[in-house]
């Protein structure tokens, strides 16, 4: 289907643990099993759960930074796992990543303006300060910042800047794994707002990765629900709210309305 952005067939990812004193035995741990989504061009999709049931390593499947053992993930209708270098470098362009931590894509030592540009110059592209500054702008950071430090920034801020560096090459699709769990609730909104005038402004298509069932209400097209590495339910978040079929998709939000409760 052409308004399908991406698809994950079947997919299967074990960890295996090397043998050592304390683990004589070689363990492995299936971390995520038969995985199947679609996420539509212009959507923002959310996946949720529980810390540990294996949300970044499905992320990390689709950034190709792992390899799973089993299924496929089709980008455009291309098996990203069949690319060569050459296509993953292609892919690499048209797909980011935003962290939780922004300090995971800003050098320390490096000024905004050269951590902005690097993509540009790895990516052979034209016009760059003009990019810089487009960007930079567009994620609410002035001009004159560009000389900067990240240490000079605000958490909220780095976020930003963290959003800018993933968006200067003009990418399809974000994931953003955890973008705002390291941040204070007032800064949140903010940077939740951002997003989705980016997502528009920009074109883009979003996987959204939390484990706040509330936060995603408010941003979500559709919720994916995990549990132990298994997408339990999906389903439009209007549906999810209000006709959840899953018996851990009611106990995720059962323990948020006891919390607005208490
Ligand atoms: N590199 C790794 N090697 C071995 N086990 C891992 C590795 N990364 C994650 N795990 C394990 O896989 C499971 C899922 O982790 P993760 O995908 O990070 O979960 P989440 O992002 O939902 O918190 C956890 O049990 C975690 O301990
Ligand atoms: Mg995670």
């Amino acid at each position: 289907m052409s308004d399908t952005l991406i698809s994950i067939r079947n997919l299967e990812k074990t960890y295996k643990s090397e043998k050592s004193f304390l683990s004589p035995k070689k363990d492995s741990q299936l971390v995520l099993k038969n995985i199947n989504l679609d996420i539509k061009k212009g959507e923002i999709v959310s996946l949720v759960g529980e810390s540990g049931c294996g949300k970044s390593t499905l992320a990390n499947c689709i950034l190709k930074l792992i390899t799973p053992e089993k299924g496929e993930i089709f980008f455009e209708n291309e098996n990203i796992l069949n690319f060569n270098k050459k296509e993953t470098f292609e892919y690499r362009k048209k797909i980011q990543m935003i962290f939780q931590n922004p300090y995971s894509s800003l050098n320390p030592k490096m000024k905004i303006k050269d951590t902005l540009m690097e993509p540009l110059i790895i990516h052979k592209e034209k016009n760059k300060k003009e990019k810089v500054e487009e960007i930079i702008k567009l994620v609410g950071i002035s001009k004159t910042d560009l000389e900067k430090y990240p240490h000079e920034f605000s958490g909220g801020q780095r976020q930003r800047i963290a959003i800018a560096r993933a968006l200067i090459l003009k990418p399809k699709f974000i994931v953003a794994d955890e973008p705002v769990s390291a941040l204070d609730v007032s800064i949140c909104a903010s940077i939740i707002n951002l997003l989705i005038d980016l997502k528009e402004k920009l074109n883009l298509t979003i996987l959204f990765i939390s484990h706040d069932l509330n936060l995603v209400r408010y941003l979500s097209d559709k919720i994916a629900v995990m549990n132990k590495g298994e997408i339990v339910e999906f389903k439009s978040t209007k549906e999810l709210f209000e006709n959840p079929s899953d018996e851990y998709t009611r106990y995720l939000l059962s323990s948020i309305r006891t919390i607005k409760a208490g």
